[in-house]
């Protein structure tokens, strides 16, 4: 039938996220510092400019005072292109349902790593209460989006910590219309079974109108938990429930990559890129920037650096690897004691490779501002991303955007949802496989110009032309349709 296209009216969008795109620091009882947050999601979402949008979430701070929360309400009101809206969690809530259920349960397991190994019986005897927690929070913020909400106006909730949304606002006011889109993988059917919130979670996402999945696979994978676990019925569009339908698909994400390529020309890049080149004149530099989380293999990654140097001694003093780690999720002990193992081995391979004038590795423990990382993407010569799962990966998509004049090789996991759109460009690699990727390395350093013209140029191609805004414009233009479809269906 005729597809209604609504990408050309400006529509009214509530983006509803965990993380809003700042993160408040308070300065005395009613003034806020307000700094960038880190993360794919946020990168994504603020590529994301043809529709009139709120951006409802929470600003990464307890503020228990109602005098602090006018004042930060209002210049997240003020401050900001897109505007945006704070939803307030006391202490107690965000520990059990950020630190806890999101971080501690739903975030290693829907990245195949399990339950933190050392204290898994304390996490199973404080599931439930971190559950309830979680739908609480859940209620939260619909509460938060019912207060805002418009007739018309489109509800994108995001990612894993709010799964309970989709049912929370279909039961306030059925006709709003809800998509839903998960930006990490959604595991195999068999790994969601082990949570006991399993029948929960499911149904609530299901009430949502349209669900979105970075790749195929992830849809397929939560397509056959409906089947398997809620025992639905699941059809080409989606799972089909007492007549209920809602569509199921893939909306693989992308960077606003003009931002990136149009930074490149400003002169503070330029004069970073400057101070780089002559810092690392004579070597090969490669280089990881990752949130310091468990999935992004940074272990893996420089164990694989060390082999690679070990096998390769006359490289020793001639490369460098640059690793940007910035803290994330400080409070959870998983990230406390993956610091301190990465940190135990650098040091180690630095004092065994490196030398009074050089060390191989520079690990930092911070975040980059833009500049910085525009720079830093466009002068190196390799980049590593060895994700053990990744919902997608924009880092690997932010250094093809960089590299169009140095042709650098993309070293990328194939647990990367990234590894199905950049697979063709980049080398790919099991992050698992030490011997693998430290060979990589070397093919990667000695790699001719031609075959790195070639690949960077088919990555290159994919990126300029998968941006977030066509993916925003995407889904939202399916859950238009789908609204539509739905209607009519009823009145046949
Ligand atoms: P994730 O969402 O798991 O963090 P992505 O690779 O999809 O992974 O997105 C990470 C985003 O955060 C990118 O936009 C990247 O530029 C940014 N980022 C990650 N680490 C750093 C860092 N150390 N400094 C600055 N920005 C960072
Ligand atoms: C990933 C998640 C996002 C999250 C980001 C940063 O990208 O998918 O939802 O915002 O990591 O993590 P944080 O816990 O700091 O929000």
């Amino acid at each position: 039938g005729e597809r209604l296209d609504f990408r050309t009216s400006k529509q009214r969008l509530l983006v509803v996220a965990n993380r809003l795109p700042v993160s408040a620091v308070r300065h005395g009882e009613d003034s806020w510092q307000l700094e960038m947050s880190v993360g794919g999601l946020v990168t994504a979402l603020l590529g994301v400019k043809e529709f009139d949008t709120r951006w409802i979430g929470w600003a990464g701070v307890n503020v228990p005072d109602e005098i602090g929360q006018k004042a930060l309400a209002k210049a997240l009101d003020e401050k900001l292109m897109q505007r945006c809206i704070p939803v307030f969690l006391d202490e107690e809530v965000v520990h059990q349902y950020y630190n806890g259920y999101c971080n501690n349960i739903l975030w290693p397991l829907f990245h195949y790593i399990g339950l933190p190994q050392e204290d898994r019986l304390a996490t199973t005897r404080s599931f439930q209460s971190q559950f309830d927690a979680y739908k609480k929070a859940n209620q939260l913020f619909a509460d938060v989006v019912n207060e805002h909400y418009e007739e018309g106006d489109v509800v994108w909730c995001h990612d894993y910590h709010l799964m309970f949304l989709p049912k929370c606002l279909k039961e306030r006011n059925s006709k709003m219309k809800v998509g839903w889109f998960l930006h990490t993988p959604f595991p195999s059917s068999e790994i969601h079974r082990m949570l006991p919130s399993r029948l929960e979670l499911l149904r609530s996402v299901l009430a949502a109108d349209l669900v979105g999945f970075h790749t195929y696979d992830y849809a397929r994978h939560f397509v056959s938990a409906c089947t398997r676990i809620l025992g639905l019925e699941g059809t080409p569009e989606g799972v089909e429930d007492q007549g209920k339908l809602t569509r199921i698909a893939a909306f693989p994400v992308g960077i606003d990559s003009e931002r990136f390529i149009k930074a490149l020309e400003l002169p503070e890049v330029q004069d970073h890129m400057k101070v780089l080149k002559q810092r690392f004149a004579g070597r090969k530099v490669m280089l990881g920037v990752d949130r310091l989380d468990m999935i992004k293999g940074i272990p893996q990654k420089i164990l694989a650096f060390e082999k690679f140097l070990e096998e390769n001694p006359n490289w020793c003093n001639k490369v460098v690897l640059l690793q940007i780690a910035v803290p994330t999720r400080t409070d959870v002990p998983e990230y406390q004691k993956l610091t301190s193992q990465v940190h135990e081995i650098v040091g180690r391979i630095n004092g065994r490779f490196g030398s009074l004038t050089a060390v191989p590795i520079h690990h930092l423990d911070r975040s980059l501002d833009f500049h910085e990382l525009c720079a830093l993407y466009a002068v190196t010569d390799v980049a590593l991303v060895t994700s053990l799962r990744d919902g997608m990966n924009l880092v690997s998509y932010e250094y093809v955007a960089c590299q169009e004049s140095k042709k650098g090789v993309l070293i990328l996991s194939e647990f990367a949802g990234a590894a199905q759109s950049l697979g063709a460009g980049a080398i790919l690699v099991n992050p698992w496989n030490v011997t693998e990727v430290a060979s990589s390395i070397g093919y990667a350093l000695n790699m001719p110009a031609d075959e790195r013209e070639k690949r960077h140029h088919h990555n290159f191609k994919h990126v300029i032309s998968h941006t977030a805004q066509e993916w925003a414009a995407t889904f939202v233009s399916e859950l238009n349709v789908t609204i539509v479809e739905a209607q009519l269906r009823t009145r046949q």
